[in-house]
């Protein structure tokens, strides 16, 4: 059977990152793509001009009538917004409790402003976290769910790996897949960790600037491929290699002017001759 994954997040109009991205990254890669949104944007390549809420009640009334009828495999959970947000979202999955729930804690933004209050960034610690099966937070939102300065190398990300593990309780079924993107150098390492085996993922950087998105597209597919495997190794290798391809083709699109997108369909779209 085809999975069938969902998606909370916010939209990106320039189809870069937020629901358009996961959409496109789980269509991609064998899923079927359902989406609720929890936030709208204006944005493009260039940075953010505004934000606009989504009302609570209506984020939990699309849940909830999505679940209704849905078959949904995996979840993944982007930005939130604010702690009523993160509260809905949070009591829905408690209900519907489905099999995989991949949590990308949006809380940074790459300009480095903290997005989140304190109040949302404890409700997503003790209500949303826990009941995930993969965090895929960067170097600073680790930080901040840690309360430490971020990680500066690989070393340190290796302590930053543990303490995070423990926010699951040292659950071994639950993992952190720490994203190291934001480390200086030639290399953008990430970790594994299941609070037992330490995997390191290690990548060359590649030389663009079209990285928008890069965060939202890995967590989708995860969300994509954690039903399609039994090994939640097999399938963060497998996201963390599609990301990597969808990032080393992205001059093929030529999408604006700043931080483009990444190439979710480079396996199928072929560029065109000039
Ligand atoms: N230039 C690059 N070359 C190769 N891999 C990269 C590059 N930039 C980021 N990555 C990879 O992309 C993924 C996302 O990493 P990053 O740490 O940038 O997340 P993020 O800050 O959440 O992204 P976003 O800004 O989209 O939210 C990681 O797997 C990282 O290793
Ligand atoms: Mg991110």
């Amino acid at each position: 059977m085809i999975p069938s994954t969902l998606t909370i997040a916010g939209v990106d109009p320039s189809g870069g990152a937020g629901v358009l991205a996961d959409v496109k990254a789980m269509s991609a890669l064998g899923a079927y793509a359902n989406a609720v949104i929890a936030a709208l944007t204006a944005q493009n390549t260039q940075g953010l001009t505004g934000i606009s809420p989504v009302d609570p009640d209506f984020i939990k009334l699309q849940i909830d009538t999505l679940f209704n009828d849905v078959r949904i495999d995996a979840v993944k959970i982007g930005m939130l917004g604010q702690q009523p947000v993160i509260r809905v979202v949070s009591d829905s999955l408690a209900h519907w409790k489905p099999k995989h729930i991949v949590l990308d804690p949006v809380m940074v933004a790459k300009s480095g402003d903290h997005l989140l209050e304190k109040a949302a960034i404890n409700e997503m610690r003790e209500s949303l976290l826990p009941q995930s099966t993969m965090m895929t937070p960067n170097l600073p939102e680790a930080g901040v769910l840690i309360e430490r300065r971020p990680a500066e190398t690989v070393k340190e990300m290796y302590g930053t790996a543990e303490k995070l593990h423990r926010l699951f309780d040292h659950n071994d079924e639950r993992w952190v897949f720490l994203k190291g993107g934001h480390l200086p150098g030639k290399e953008c390492t990430d970790l594994l960790y299941n609070g037992d085996r330490m995997i390191e993922m290690p990548a060359l950087r590649i030389d663009t600037k079209n990285t928008h998105g890069t965060g939202c597209t890995l967590s989708a597919a995860l969300a994509a491929l954690l039903p399609q495997t039994a090994d939640p190794v097999e399938a963060a290798k497998a996201a963390k290699q599609y990301l990597y391809k969808a990032i080393a083709r992205s001059h093929e699109l030529d999408i604006g002017s700043g931080h483009g997108p990444v190439h979710h369909f480079h396996q199928w779209w072929k560029p065109l001759s000039k």
